[in-house]
C-alpha cells in the first residue's frame, strides 16, 4: 500500500512489446545491458499527459543505436506511437518516460556482438509520475560541485553504461549537494546527468559545442532557442569552472529537471545565491510551450 511519503514509481513496464505489472517486469541476468552495459536509452519528459519534443530524443536515440551497431527490436518509425499510447494508459500527465534498447541476452557471454537475427536486443519502457512544474529546485535552485570528469571518450552516446556519472553524482550527495559539475583540462564539460550553461558578465548565454565529450542535451538545445527568442547572444564554446564561478547565472538542464538554476559552485555563490531572473525567464518559456507544443524544430523523421 502507498503511505504518500514513498517516491512515485512506475506501475506497469513495457518489456519487448507486452505491459506488465512493474513487480512482474523481467529480462534475463543474460542481458547484455546487464553484463556489459551494452545499451542506450532515452529519457522523455511527460507534460500535460505528451511526451516533451519526442522527435529529436528520437533522433537521438537513432544516433545512439547506430553509433553502436545496435538495431532497435521495433522500427523507429513506430516508437512515437507506442511511447505515446503507453504513457496515456499508464496515466501519467507531469513525468518522464524511461526507454532503453540493449542487446539482447545471449548465453556465451561473448564479447562480441551476437548475430542479431539469433539474439534480438530488448526494449523496455516505464512512465513516472514526477513534479516539473512546481519542482522545488525551480525555487531553491541546485547546488553543486566540480568533480575530474571520469567518464569514457563517447558521451555523445547516451548509453546504459553510467558507472562514471553515478560516481560523479554520489561525490556530489557524499558533499551535501545535488549535481557534479564535471570537469575535463579546467573547462565543465556538462552535469552528472544534465547541459550546463553560463550567463557571463556581459548578458551572453556560453554553452560548450556538441561533440563527443558530451551529450547533446535537447533541454539545452530548447533553451538556446528560447534565449535566441528573447534576444540574448549565444557563445558555442567550452567555458572554465572558473568563468562558471564569476558567472552572473549559471543553469542546468535536462529532460527530468528541465531548466534549472546553479545557485552555488564549490561553496561559492553565484549571483544572489537564488536563480536568477534569465534561467527564471527560460524555465517559464519552456513550460509555457513545452506544455502545448514542440520547442525544438520539428525532426522530420518522426511525425
Ligand atoms: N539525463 N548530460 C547527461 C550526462 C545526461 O545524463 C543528461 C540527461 C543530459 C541532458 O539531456 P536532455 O536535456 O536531453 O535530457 C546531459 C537523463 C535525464 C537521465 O539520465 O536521467
Amino acid at each position: 500500500m502507498r503511505t504518500g511519503n514513498e517516491a512515485p514509481h512506475p506501475r506497469n513496464a513495457y518489456v519487448n512489446g507486452k505491459v506488465v505489472p512493474i513487480a512482474e517486469a523481467s529480462i534475463s541476468i543474460l542481458d547484455r545491458g546487464f553484463l556489459f552495459g551494452d545499451g542506450v536509452y532515452e529519457v522523455t519528459a511527460i507534460l500535460n499527459g505528451q511526451l516533451v519534443d519526442n522527435p529529436a530524443h528520437l533522433a537521438r536515440l537513432e544516433r545512439s543505436l547506430s553509433e553502436i551497431g545496435l538495431r532497435s527490436p521495433v522500427p523507429l518509425s513506430e516508437l512515437p506511437e507506442r511511447m505515446q499510447s503507453f504513457v496515456t494508459s499508464e496515466g501519467v500527465r507531469e513525468g518522464m518516460l524511461y526507454l532503453q534498447i540493449t542487446r539482447g541476452a545471449d548465453t556465451s557471454r561473448a564479447f562480441p556482438f551476437p548475430d542479431p537475427e539469433k539474439i534480438p536486443p530488448t526494449l523496455v519502457m516505464f512512465a513516472m509520475e514526477k513534479k516539473l512544474i512546481d519542482a522545488p529546485v525551480a525555487e531553491t535552485g541546485t547546488r553543486a560541485i566540480t568533480v575530474p570528469d571520469i567518464r569514457w571518450s563517447r558521451r555523445d552516446i547516451k548509453s546504459v553504461s553510467l558507472l562514471g556519472q553515478v560516481l560523479c553524482k554520489q561525490a556530489a550527495v557524499a558533499a551535501g549537494v545535488d549535481e557534479a559539475l564535471l570537469v575535463e583540462d579546467g573547462f565543465i564539460t556538462e552535469g552528472s546527468s544534465s547541459g550546463v550553461c553560463i550567463l557571463t558578465r556581459n548578458d551572453v548565454l556560453v554553452s560548450r559545442p556538441a561533440r563527443r565529450d558530451l551529450l547533446d542535451s535537447i533541454t539545452r538545445k530548447a533553451a538556446h532557442l528560447l534565449a535566441g527568442e528573447l534576444s540574448i547572444p549565444i557563445e558555442e564554446r567550452p567555458f572554465t569552472s572558473e568563468e562558471a564561478l564569476n558567472a552572473k547565472e549559471v543553469f542546468c538542464t535536462s529532460a527530468s529537471t528541465l531548466i534549472h538554476g546553479v545557485v552555488a559552485i564549490d561553496g561559492h555563490m553565484i549571483g544572489d545565491g537564488k536563480p536568477g531572473p534569465v534561467t527564471r525567464r527560460l524555465r517559464e518559456l519552456y513550460l509555457e510551450i513545452a506544455g502545448s507544443e514542440p520547442v525544438i524544430v520539428h525532426n522530420p523523421v518522426f511525425p
